[in-house]
């Protein structure tokens, strides 16, 4: 069986060289030639653990290729998997479907033997049933082209674990034929008893934005508590440990912070609310306009807090450390700490970001900073230094080591990895999403006089 694969972002090489790995020949396609030719050199384009080596291994044994060629593509490969983007539309919350539907429509055109298309995007539900149509109307008459749906539930980071052993595989298929065909696919899987569904177009595609939705709306709920607890008091890891040991509920995704970003919850949350609307269903989604609000509004708090331990960040020197959306990735797709860093910028603030990973990135996007490529640059004449993104590298600071790299004794803690108690004691000021600032133990003064920061725009 040999395998394509149409885009070739964290999505697809991923997919395209764990094909490989598994045995089968594989034929990955973009449109984008310089990302073709890079892959083609086994030099992977972003960052992503362990793909490199998967990716030069099989390019090196001939099994894995790469083309911009719709023509090669239909004519060689028997399963083709899409896995092109589905980014927001610009300004509505809609997916923007151009992508799929112009792969869709290429591959149909060009396929020339019986072959199976299997969509791996995250699209909003119904979408298979229209590439049905569209794949009728574009194909040569005499062959059969079918269509399953076989969302990825991938994590940046931990890509190619998840391709390779994933925790479920769910396909959306319509004839026992293609079911058969994506089980021989997965095989090795299988073998493992990976639990797989088999279900029809809409399931599979409502699985994944189900599964976003949920894990969004548990980020949120979290950072809901964040909320309280930053006026009252309390401790909200306790918290969030105390629920999370209920079976039910679970420990993870509870960590309180600046919130999610990336390149999937925030568009994923939004499209399904913008399909529900198409449906006639607005209110059953409603809840998550405000699980992204929530979510937006963490932002703000830690620009608020910013300026609150500095005065003004007007002529301020601030230190991000960490602007990936998550750590071992350099994705910063709608990254909630790039979008910090921009805030503290239109505030005056002059910012020095540093990322082990998503520099380049973000330099593109946001090209105002100072990128620097050590921690120890980025902090040296900070005035107040913001942890952002959860890297080993960040998790492993101490109050006595990042002192002995800069003069300013003020850092916030927007992803609470950092004892809060042993940054004060060594004296340091130190404010952490989800925590009273100033802290309890510093203060006598009765609730009502607290610091309440304001929750509105960043002036
Ligand atoms: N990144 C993740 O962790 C992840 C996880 C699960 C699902 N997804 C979903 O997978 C899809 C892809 O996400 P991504 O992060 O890999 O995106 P990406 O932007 O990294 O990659 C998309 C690729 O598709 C290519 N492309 C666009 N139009 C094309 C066309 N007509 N033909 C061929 N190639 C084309 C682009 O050049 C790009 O290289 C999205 O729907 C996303 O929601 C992503």
């Amino acid at each position: 069986m040999r395998i394509t694969v149409i885009g070739t972002g964290y999505l697809g090489a991923t997919h395209a060289a764990c094909m490989a790995e598994l045995g089968f020949e594989v034929l990955g396609l973009d449109i984008d030639p310089l990302r073709v030719e890079s892959l083609s050199e086994g030099l992977l384009p972003f960052h992503e653990p362990g793909l490199p080596e998967l990716l030069r291994k099989h390019v090196k044994s001939g099994r894995l290729r790469f083309t911009t060629s719709y023509e090669e593509v239909g004519a060689w490969g028997d399963v083709h998997f899409i896995g092109v983007g589905t980014p927001q539309r610009a300004g509505e919350g809609a997916a923007d479907m151009t992508f799929v539907d112009a792969a869709t429509i290429s591959l149909a055109r060009n396929i020339t033997k019986n072959a199976l298309i299997v969509g791996k995007s995250t699209v909003p539900v119904g979408t298979t049933r229209r590439l049905k149509a569209l794949v009728r109307d574009n194909k040569r008459p005499d062959v059969s082209v079918n269509l399953a749906w076989n969302p990825e539930f991938l994590r940046e980071g931990f890509a190619v674990v998840d391709t390779l052993t994933p925790d479920r595989l769910v396909i959306g298929v319509e004839s026992p034929e293609d079911e058969l065909t994506l089980r021989e696919v997965y095989a090795r899987a299988l073998g493992r008893d990976v639990p797989l569904i088999v279900t029809d177009f809409e399931t599979a595609e409502l699985v994944k934005v189900a599964a976003n939705a949920f894990l969004a709306t548990k980020i949120s709920f979290i950072n809901a508590f964040s909320e309280i607890t930053e006026v009252i008091g309390g401790d909200i890891g306790t918290l969030a440990d105390a629920i999370g040991l209920d079976a039910r509920i679970g420990r993870r995704f509870l960590n309180a912070g600046i919130g999610f970003g990336g390149g999937c919850l925030p568009k994923d949350i939004r499209a399904l609310q913008a399909r529900a609307a198409e449906l006639g269903l607005e209110r059953s989604m409603r809840f998550l306009d405000e699980m992204d609000e929530i979510n937006l509004r963490r932002r703000e708090r830690a620009v608020d807090l910013s300026r609150v331990m500095l005065g003004s960040l007007s002529h301020s020197k601030i230190a991000i450390l960490g602007v990936a959306f998550k750590p071992n990735s350099d994705d910063v797709r709608d990254s909630p700490a790039l979008d910090i860093a921009n805030s503290l910028f239109e505030e005056g603030a002059e910012v020095t970001v540093y990322d082990p990973a998503g520099n380049v990135n973000a330099s593109k996007r946001s090209p105002q900073h100072h990128y620097v490529t050590s921690m120890e640059d980025a902090v040296k004449s900070a005035d107040l230094i913001l942890v952002l993104t959860e890297w080993d590298e960040f998790k492993a600071l101490t109050p006595e080591g990042l002192a002995a790299q800069t003069e300013t004794r003020k850092i916030i803690d927007g992803r609470n990895i950092l004892q809060t108690r042993v940054w004060e004691d060594s004296g340091w000021s130190l404010a952490a999403l989800g925590h009273r600032y100033p802290p309890e133990h510093a203060t006598e003064e009765p609730l009502g006089e607290q610091l309440q920061l304001s929750s509105g725009p960043a002036a």
